[in-house]
């Protein structure tokens, strides 16, 4: 990775209170505490770990000000691969959803994705996750294909969806 896209992802974006930056280690619990609550099959400690190993993975958390600390109310979670990036994982607190969280975490992660060079987007999503699918198609996402029970937990399909991004 050169100069500009480590300096590119150290640059916090501010998004009214949000500041979004990348996730170090001391946000894994705040993090997990979001992934519980979202998810029936949610992601482990090891899981995000590793992600923060990986040289081509970024996890981006956003930060809400409380009024004693900085509170991380959703994350994004990108596989930057030549030109493409791929997005593994995506949520918001329970509390803070339809406040824009999400979109700014995509913005911000399909901003750095194309600084570092990625000019197509790709995701799998449940099928019956209407809120997340209609989140998608507003970025210009559209349904590529079917992964036919891709989640183990309960053998639902997974929507395929893929964007061609512009800079
Ligand atoms: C899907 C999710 C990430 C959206 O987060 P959010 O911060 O509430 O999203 P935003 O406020 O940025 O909403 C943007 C758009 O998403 C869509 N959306 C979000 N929640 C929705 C809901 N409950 N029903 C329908 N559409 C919804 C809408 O199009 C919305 O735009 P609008 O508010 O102008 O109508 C959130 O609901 C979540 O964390 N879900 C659980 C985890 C998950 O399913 N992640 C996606 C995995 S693929």
């Amino acid at each position: 990775m050169d100069s500009t896209s480590q300096d590119l992802q150290r640059k916090p974006l501010q998004v009214t209170d949000l500041e979004i930056v990348e996730m170090e280690g001391e946000d894994i619990d705040e993090v997990l505490d979001i992934e519980n609550l979202c998810f029936k099959s949610p992601w482990t400690r090891d899981a995000f770990e590793q992600e923060l190993a990986i040289e081509w993975s970024k996890v981006f958390v956003a930060k809400k000000p409380t009024s004693h600390k900085k509170r991380i109310v959703g994350y994004i979670c990108l596989w930057v691969v030549t030109n493409e990036v791929h997005i593994l994982n995506l949520a918001t607190h329970p509390n803070f959803h339809r406040h824009g969280i999400a979109t700014s975490l995509l913005i911000f992660g399909i901003n750095f994705s194309t600084r570092v060079g990625a000019e197509v987007a790709t995701l799998e999503v449940r099928k019956s996750n209407l809120p997340a699918i209609s989140l998608y198609k507003k970025f210009a996402f559209e349904a590529m294909g079917v992964r036919r029970r891709y989640y183990s937990d309960n053998y639902e399909d997974a929507i395929v969806m893929y964007s061609k991004l512009t800079a």
